[in-house]
């Protein structure tokens, strides 16, 4: 069945409906009805849970997404009563929700939170959790049904997954009756030797199918769409090639700096933040091959074969082409931001990357040649996550002599703000002079669907209650990006920053970054 749509904008259509194409994700499983089931957050008292967890569930829940007979159980170290818990969340849910909250649905939402004070690693706490669980499952209606979602530091994954399993919250991957799953957020492992370790661990309780690695960049809907873009398309997929593609870009950028996360940062950088997992699937869904079909493991084949396509850097290539910095002191936003090395729980000589920049190289025979440009940084002058396809230039025949005629054309995909595509091509300027000019034109999707889109979370819990893995991280996805970023931070550990790689807060990294693509006589595109 088609959706409809109105578009305010267009004249022609005002007033009448149009056939639009389905998100072809949305329509598997579709018809299926939610099945029952708890879900049980690690870590609920985390930033996590508050600002996107538990807002999700609420949006599910009032766009009918999620199973009637459901239930949320926050797990944590932190003695609280039911009651507290939920008032804390109808707080959260008012602060952070996409959608209005009115106090009925709040109610009907916060009678379906629990609470369970234990330590991760308490051997007693999960036996406890075994009645807990089962008297709600009475009450409730929801089956035995269970997925654990595991919002903690990377080091608590496996102390989780051992304490489930030996206390029997695991059911065999094969039972007909009930299931259980285990939500895991990123990083998947610090590098590649400790993803592997992590990996041996968490089979050791869990099957593959039964593990959903999150990265939710895969949630985001714009993110869903390069692959509708791409191969729901019949007029781009000729273009999409080292024969019309002169290179590619992704920028990941963020105004913000590392908030209270300065722990965290400091074990992890920007890298491992968000360059080994976001940025990398962002590429590959930007550059792999069509899969056979919308199954979960045909596309996760085809990006495994894009990632592992990836050229590896020589030792002595690490320098020229992949950069690092760190952000000084500077002005964001019109407000004074502090160094790094000033942030709360940050080393005053800390080592850590706050900004990324790389040239990579994908052979391939569709990609050979093209370079792929990727970076992304805290504490860069605005919020902004885009791909720019950039084509080559047309042959310098017809309109050589007009000085205006420089521009490539381009397709940008924002992935956010104002999500959306556009396309940019030149144009004559209306006059006698002959100018030409490049124009824009745009698709944004608040504009064209009348809604603003989904938090990527939403997407993600409703898929994992579905049983679908199709937008999580397979292993072997995580171990090729890790293969390629290994031996990049390995590197950086051994150097300390020298003084150009820092970069004034507010600005779009050190120099170093504009001149990886200055000597290749190309620029950054402008955000
Ligand atoms: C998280 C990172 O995974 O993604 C954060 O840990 C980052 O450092 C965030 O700020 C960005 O997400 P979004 O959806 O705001 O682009």
């Amino acid at each position: 069945m088609a959706m409809k749509s109105e578009d305010p904008n267009y004249s022609n259509l005002k007033g009448q409906t149009v056939d639009l194409p389905e998100d072809l994700f949305a329509q598997k499983g579709k018809e299926k009805t939610p099945p029952p089931c708890i879900l049980v957050i690690f870590g609920a008292s985390g930033d996590l849970t508050k600002k996107k967890l538990i807002p999700a569930l609420y949006n599910l829940m009032n766009d009918g997404l999620l199973p009637a007979n459901f239930v949320c159980v926050g797990f944590a170290r932190r003695g609280k009563s039911a009651e507290d818990f939920r008032k804390e969340m109808s707080e959260n849910i008012k602060e952070y929700s996409r959608s209005k909250t009115e106090e009925k649905e709040l109610e009907m939402f916060t009678e379906k939170l629990f609470y369970f004070q234990s330590n991760f690693d308490d051997d007693q706490g999960y036996e406890n959790l075994t009645p807990f669980l089962e008297d709600l499952d009475k009450k409730f209606g929801t089956n035995g049904n269970r997925i654990y979602y595991l919002s903690v530091q990377p080091s608590y994954f496996s102390v989780i997954s051992d304490k489930l399993k030996a206390h029997n919250h695991i059911y065999d991957e094969n039972d007909k009756e009930k299931f259980s799953r285990v939500i895991i957020e990123k990083p998947f492992g610090h590098d590649l030797a400790s993803a592997q370790n992590l990996q041996k661990d968490m089979t050791q309780n869990l099957s593959e199918n039964q593990i959903y690695r999150i990265d939710h960049y895969l949630g985001k809907e714009t993110v869903q769409n390069l692959l509708v873009f791409r191969f729901g398309n019949s007029i781009y997929e000729g273009l999409w090639n080292n024969r019309y593609v002169d290179n590619i870009q992704i920028t990941v950028g963020e105004s913000i700096g590392i908030e209270s996360r300065g722990a965290f940062y400091e074990s992890a950088g920007l890298c491992r933040d968000i360059i080994q997992n976001h940025l990398m699937q962002v590429l590959s869904l930007v550059t792999m091959e069509p899969p056979t079909s919308l199954d979960a493991n045909s596309i996760r084949d085809e990006k495994v074969k894009l990632l592992s396509a990836i050229r590896h850097y020589r030792d002595d290539e690490i320098e020229k082409y992949a950069l690092r910095g760190q952000y000084k002191e500077g002005f964001v936003d019109g407000e004074t931001a502090k160094a790094y090395r000033q942030e709360e729980n940050v080393n005053p000589e800390s080592n850590v990357e706050t900004f990324a920049a790389m040239r990579l190289s994908i052979d391939n025979w569709r990609w050979a040649g093209v370079p792929i440009y990727i970076r992304a940084g805290k504490r860069l002058p605005k919020r902004a996550t885009e791909v720019c396809v950039t084509f080559k230039r047309p042959p310098n025949i017809l309109f050589n002599k007009n000085e205006t005629f420089n521009s490539p054309n381009c397709f940008i995909f924002r992935i956010q703000p104002n999500e959306g595509i556009s396309i940019r091509f030149n144009s004559k300027v209306p006059g006698t002079a002959n100018l030409i000019q490049p124009v824009t034109m745009d698709f944004q999707y608040e504009s064209f669907f009348g809604k603003g889109v989904p938090e990527a979370y939403e997407r993600l819990i409703h898929d994992c209650i579905m049983g679908d893995n199709t937008l999580f991280a397979r292993v072997d996805e995580s171990l090729h990006s890790w293969e390629f970023i290994s031996p990049i931070l390995d590197r950086w550990k051994e150097k300390p920053f020298t003084e150009e790689e820092f970069y004034s807060a507010g600005t779009w990294g050190p120099i170093n970054s504009e001149l990886l693509l200055r000597e290749e006589k190309r620029s950054w595109k402008m955000l």
